[in-house]
C-alpha cells in the first residue's frame, strides 16, 4: 500500500502533483476565468460585511494559515489574523457577529482547534472550515467550508495535506478578492494560469532535484542545530521547513524571517550550522541575498532554494536547490517541496522512523 515507496512520507511526497491537481479540479476553471468554491458563495455577504478574517489552526496547518495571511491582505486588502488554536481558546479573545474564522485542519479532530471554534460560534461568529477528513468534527461544526482534497495521510509529517491546503488557502484568497473587487482581472488572470501551472512544476522539482537533495542531506545528517530563513510569502515555508526537520530527524531546527536573525539567532553561526534560505526570486530578492552575504562571512553553511537560473544566489550557496520560476504569491507551494525531501532523506540518514517519528500522533485530540 506504500505504492513501490519504503514509506509512507515519500509516497505522500510524490502524491503532490496529483493531489494538489485534485484539490484544484472543479474550482479553478481557465477557460471562464473563474473560481468556484461554493462554500465561500454560501458565506459571501458574511465576508463582504467582515472587518477581518481570523485563521485557527495548530502546527503545520497553522504554518498554511500564515501564508493565506500574506496571500489575502495582499489580494483581498482585509486584515487578516493568524492564531494558535490554543491561545486563542484560552485568552478570552475578542470575537463579533462580523468576524469570519476560518479553521485549518487536515485531520478534522484537533481538540484545541475544535473547542476554539465552538467557542467562537457561540459567540456569533461564522464559521469556514478547511479540512482534509470528510465528515470530521471540525467539518461537522463550521457553517460552510471547503475539503482539501489531498486523500488520506498516513505519515504522521504532514506534506501532502499542506500543500493542498495552500492550494485551496489561495483560491480562497482569490474568490475572496472578487469579491471585494479588490484585483484587477489581469492579476487573477495571472495568478489563476500560474496556479494551474503547480502540479507540473512540482512534478519538475521531484523529477530533477531528488538526487541533488539525497546528496546534500548526507553532506548535512550529523548537523546539530539548523536555521531556516525566509522573507514575506516565503516566511511560513521557512517555518514549515524547520517543524518538519525537527519532526523526522530530531535536529533541532528554527525558522525565522530571515532580517530577524540579526536580532539574536545570528550569535549561533558557525561553521557547524547549516542555513537554509528560501531564497526564490521575489520582489524581496535583494534583501535575501544579502542576509545569505551576512552568514557566509560568519562562514555559516548555506543552502539556498534558488529559482531556475538564477546565478546570484546559487552561487553565494554552498548547495542549492533549484526550482521553476513562478509568481512570488505561488512560490510557497513550490518552495516547500525541497523541504520535505531534504528532511525525509536526513531522517533516514539519521536512522529515524520517519512515519512515525517518536513522541508525535497523527491527530491530537487531546490538548
Ligand atoms: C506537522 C503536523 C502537526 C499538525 C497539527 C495540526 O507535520 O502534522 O503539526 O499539523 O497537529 O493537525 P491538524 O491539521 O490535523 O489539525
Amino acid at each position: 500500500e506504500k505504492g513501490g515507496f519504503d514509506h509512507f512520507m515519500l509516497k505522500e511526497i510524490f502524491e503532490q502533483p496529483k493531489t494538489i491537481f485534485d484539490s484544484l479540479r472543479g474550482r479553478l476553471d481557465l477557460d471562464k476565468s473563474s473560481v468556484t468554491l461554493s462554500g465561500i458563495e454560501a458565506i459571501e455577504d458574511k465576508i463582504k460585511q467582515a472587518r477581518r478574517i481570523i485563521i485557527v489552526a495548530c502546527g503545520t496547518s497553522w504554518h498554511a494559515g500564515l501564508m493565506a495571511e500574506y496571500v489575502i491582505e495582499e489580494l483581498c486588502r482585509i486584515n487578516v489574523e493568524v492564531e494558535y488554536a490554543s491561545e486563542f481558546r484560552y485568552r478570552n479573545p475578542i470575537i463579533t457577529k462580523e468576524d469570519v474564522i476560518i479553521a485549518i485542519s487536515q485531520s478534522g479532530e484537533t481538540a484545541d482547534t475544535l473547542v476554539a471554534l465552538e467557542n467562537a460560534k457561540e459567540q456569533g461568529a461564522t464559521i469556514f472550515g478547511l479540512v482534509n477528513v470528510v465528515g470530521s468534527s471540525i467539518a461537522r461544526i463550521s457553517h460552510a467550508g471547503a475539503y482539501t482534497h489531498a486523500g488520506p495521510e498516513i505519515g504522521v509529517a504532514s506534506t501532502k495535506a499542506y500543500t493542498a491546503q495552500l492550494a485551496v488557502l489561495q483560491l480562497i484568497a482569490l474568490k475572496i478578492a472578487k469579491i471585494k473587487g479588490t484585483i484587477s482581472d489581469e492579476r487573477f488572470n495571472t495568478l489563476l494560469l500560474d496556479l494551474a501551472e503547480v502540479p507540473e512544476k512540482v512534478d519538475f522539482i521531484l523529477n530533477n532535484q531528488v538526487e541533488n537533495i539525497q546528496r546534500i542531506a548526507s553532506k548535512y545528517s550529523g548537523a546539530q542545530d539548523a536555521l531556516f530563513l525566509g522573507r514575506g510569502f516565503n516566511f511560513p515555508t521557512a517555518l514549515e521547513g524547520a517543524l518538519k526537520l525537527k519532526e523526522i530527524s530530531y535536529i533541532h531546527a528554527e525558522g525565522y524571517p530571515a532580517a530577524e536573525m540579526k536580532h539574536g539567532p545570528i550569535a549561533l553561526v558557525d561553521e557547524n550550522l547549516p542555513v537554509i534560505f528560501v531564497a526564490t526570486k521575489d520582489s524581496y530578492h535583494d534583501k535575501i541575498i544579502s542576509n545569505m552575504q551576512e552568514i557566509k562571512a560568519r562562514k555559516g553553511k548555506v543552502i539556498a532554494i534558488v529559482s531556475e537560473g538564477d546565478e546570484i544566489a546559487s552561487s553565494l550557496a554552498d548547495d542549492f536547490i533549484v526550482v521553476p520560476n513562478c509568481n512570488e504569491v505561488i512560490a510557497p507551494l513550490l518552495a516547500v517541496i525541497p523541504l520535505q525531501l531534504l528532511s525525509y532523506y536526513i531522517g533516514i540518514e539519521r536512522g529515524v522512523d520517519v512515519d512515525k517519528p517518536r513522541n508525535l500522533a497523527k491527530s491530537v485530540t487531546v490538548e
